[in-house]
């Protein structure tokens, strides 16, 4: 028998699943909604999920999902962060990574029960399964087997569905659209609402990339503007800045490690200079 959802393994390491959530906030013949609450360093332990489901952050959000093969992904939820489940991940446990709360509501379908082994793998996560880890170097797609190649799965976002999140600089938001909790790198989109700007000359702790949809944004000390269709390097530790936004301006930040060394002066929340 197959084991992608890992209930096999779970009953082979004597690991008894926990329930979903800290607390079950309503219930109804449609929805049960749950809610999950982690302290710095708290985790949910061991669980599965049997039914769809929502997440909507409300507050923290820097998490670690373990699977019980042992492959671990970092999550980035902040505030007002939401997604969709719509297939069976593999017994997991959830655990806070950052220095705040974790406060979140899980809101489950009830309609629909997922049966394990025939369930569908979420198409909007990509869980590695052991024997997808385990993979020689250079091995090829055909020698892997159908299980692990069932396990990947392609990422869509449609930008338009997030929502903009306000950072701690006025006029600023983001929707975060990829991140790599271990490097730091990171690829977003950027608002800044018109005459708002960073205040400062400042550098970033890695190269930074921008592709203006829209918009005029300008560097103050050298005049460089962005306007639709630029694309925009600022090498590593270059200094630049201070900058504003002319007209409200949309840009696709792309960034190959961490942002700044420190916290900019103008971030009130550590978060934001991620
Ligand atoms: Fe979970
Ligand atoms: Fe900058």
């Amino acid at each position: 028998m197959s084991d992608i959802h890992g209930l096999k393994r779970a009953a082979e390491r004597g690991v008894t699943l926990r329930q979903i959530g800290n607390r079950i906030v309503l219930e109804n013949d449609h929805v049960r909604v749950w809610e999950v609450k982690l302290e710095p360093g708290q985790t949910i332990d061991f669980h599965i999920h049997y039914h769809p489901y929502a997440v909507i952050s409300l507050g923290g959000g820097e998490n670690e999902v373990e699977t019980i093969f042992g492959d671990k992904r970092d999550t980035y939820e902040p505030t007002g962060h939401t997604v969709f489940i719509d297939g069976m991940r593999p017994v997991h446990k959830l655990t806070n990574k950052s220095k705040v709360t974790y406060l979140a509501r899980l809101v489950e379908l009830k309609h629909i029960t997922w049966t394990p082994e025939e369930a569908p793998l979420p198409s909007a996560e990509a869980p590695k399964t052991e024997a997808a880890k385990a993979e020689p170097a250079g091995g090829g797609a055909a020698a892997m087997p159908a299980d692990a190649m069932s396990a990947f799965k392609e990422i869509l976002i449609q930008t338009a569905d997030l929502e903009w999140a306000a950072k701690s600089l006025a006029g600023l938001s983001q929707k975060m659209l990829w991140r790599n909790e271990e490097t730091g790198a990171s690829i977003g989109l950027v608002k800044f609402e018109q005459g708002s700007g960073v205040p400062e000359a400042h550098a970033h702790a890695s190269n930074q990339f921008m592709f203006c949809l829209s918009g005029k944004y300008r560097y103050i000390p050298t005049g460089t503007t962005l306007t639709p269709g630029c694309f925009y390097w600022n090498p590593k530790g270059s200094v630049h800045g201070p900058t504003i936004a002319e007209e409200t301006s949309i840009l696709l930040e792309i960034y190959d490690g961490p942002h700044y060394p420190v916290r900019p002066t103008w971030y009130t929340d550590d978060a934001d200079a991620h």
